[in-house]
């Protein structure tokens, strides 16, 4: 018998081409007070950010993961000074200038997710251009949620989907999970299997809010500057320890049950 919506979850998105392996998030948090505790303005502490986003991208294809998303700016992080916003901009096109001669080299695919309206024309194109030149790679898949808000990345795919209902092109009785997230910025992506937040909190910020329905949650007490190989491969032990179930039962507790 399929679920009432006719879907069985988790809705299973696989990568173009076929790749298998782990699709797992990170919010890299706590560059501010790694900075704050050695005395050192925050942006020392996303400079050191982007060292770390470097060491976890290298390790993470070799320990089995297949797709990285990462939380580079969010939809909130405009209420910043100005000062580090800019910063932060600054940085995401420095990333992208150094390292993505290497990243294609490699077979990596570059995406940038979140809302592309409020960009600057220097930060599409170059966006554009990264997606473009490393579409058809397939070793792994980095994806970089800038301008990134999951109430926003909701709301704009409620919006697209009235709008093409009012267009005439889809019937709305049509819309179930599978159609809606076709039009979040993320679709096409692997379904989501962890997320990792560094810097000893506990929330998702309003990351990955609908990718993460089954998502498992990991925290690590460490600020993300100070983040490498063995953390993640700690995280990655701790995801294989859990159990999921997907709201249905235990395996041994399907047997008992019937
Ligand atoms: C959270 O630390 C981190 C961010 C808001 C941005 C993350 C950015 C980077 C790692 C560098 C640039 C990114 C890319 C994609 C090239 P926080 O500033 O909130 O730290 P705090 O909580 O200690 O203040």
């Amino acid at each position: 018998m399929s679920s009432p919506g006719g879907l069985s979850p988790p809705y299973q998105r696989s990568l173009p081409g076929g790749a298998s392996g782990l699709h797992v998030a990170i919010i890299m948090d706590g560059n501010g007070r790694w900075a704050k505790a050695r005395g050192l303005p925050r942006s020392f502490g996303h400079r050191e950010g982007v060292a770390a986003l470097r060491r976890t991208v290298e390790s993470a294809a070799e320990l089995g993961v297949s797709c990285l998303t990462v939380f580079g700016f969010s939809t909130e992080n405009w209420r910043r000074p100005k000062t580090e916003v800019l910063e932060l901009f600054g940085l995401m096109r420095a990333y992208f200038e150094s390292d993505l001669k290497r990243l294609e080299r490699r077979g990596v695919r570059v995406r940038v997710v979140g809302r592309r309206t409020g960009l600057d024309s220097d930060i599409l194109n170059m966006i554009n251009n990264a997606e473009t030149r490393t579409a058809g790679n397939r070793a792994f898949q980095l994806q970089v949620a800038f301008n990134y808000g999951g109430q926003a990345d909701i709301v704009d795919s409620a919006r697209a989907f009235a709008e093409a209902a009012a267009r005439g092109e889809v019937d709305p009785s049509a819309l179930d999970e599978r159609t809606f997230e076709e039009r979040l910025s993320t679709a096409g992506a692997p379904a989501l299997d962890v997320v990792i937040r560094t810097g000893f909190e506990r929330r998702l910020s309003n990351f990955l809010l609908w990718e993460c329905a089954y998502a498992e949650l990991i925290f690590q007490d460490v600020y993300w500057p100070d983040y490498g190989p063995d953390h993640l491969r700690a995280a990655l032990a701790e995801f294989g320890s859990r159990q999921r179930r997907f709201g249905g039962l235990a395996p041994g507790e399907s047997l008992a049950a019937s």
